[in-house]
């Protein structure tokens, strides 16, 4: 039986120290993210990038302690970050915490229509019920003006199966994909960036 670790207290220290078998091994740090991971964890190109799309407002749900956000409010983006782990939110550093709310993407219904230019949601939906994820995705759409950033990962059966421990959607990228599609156009697949239709 999958144990449920997304609920409010799950993404815990364990967790983001690599304490837990399906945590980050090497911690959630800037050096270990950047060698282990490709998506958006070269965090300085990545929010030139992103502001380079024409981006002045951000939301990032899932956004940890918020390393891409800092690089984009230094670019002056009005950035702003969700994420449901008290533990990671705490270690953000003192110039991202004041944007950060301790918030899960439940509550994307309480945001206006077009609120931000782009929305970026890494690694947050493979762990979402799978009943659910039309409801985020149609919410997505209608709080971002611009662009969407989707990234799930979708680790195999064999290589990473500590991860199928607390993943509930364990899907093919080109399942995802398809998936994303019936709610936003294709704009650069290789970055995970939709635009909204
Ligand atoms: C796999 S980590 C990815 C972190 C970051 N987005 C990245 O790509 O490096 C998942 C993050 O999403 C957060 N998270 C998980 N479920 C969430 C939810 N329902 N709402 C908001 N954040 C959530 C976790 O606390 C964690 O920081």
């Amino acid at each position: 039986m999958k144990r449920n670790y997304f609920g409010d207290v799950k993404f815990d220290e364990a967790y983001f120290t690599g304490k837990h078998p399906a945590g980050y091994k090497g911690g959630y740090n800037k050096k270990s993210l950047t060698k282990d991971f490709d998506c958006y964890t070269h965090f300085k190109e990545d929010a030139k990038f992103i502001k380079d799309l024409g981006i002045e407002s951000y939301l990032e749900i899932g956004c940890a302690c918020g390393f891409l956000m800092e690089e984009l409010l230094k670019l002056g983006v009005k950035a702003r970050g969700w994420d449901i782990s008290k533990f990671i939110v705490e270690k953000a550093s003192p110039e991202v915490r004041p944007f950060i709310e301790i918030k899960s993407i439940d509550k994307i219904s309480s945001l206006p229509d077009k609120a931000f230019d782009l929305v970026h949601v890494s690694g947050v939906l493979g762990y979402v019920s799978e009943d659910k994820l039309d409801y985020y995705l149609s919410e997505l759409k209608r709080i971002a003006r611009k662009y969407v950033i989707v990234y799930v990962g979708t680790p195999a059966e064999d290589d990473m199966p500590e991860e199928n421990s607390i993943r509930l959607v364990n899907r093919s990228d080109g399942w995802w994909n398809k998936k994303f599609a019936e709610y936003f156009k294709e704009k650069d697949l290789e970055n995970c960036v939709w635009k909204v239709k």
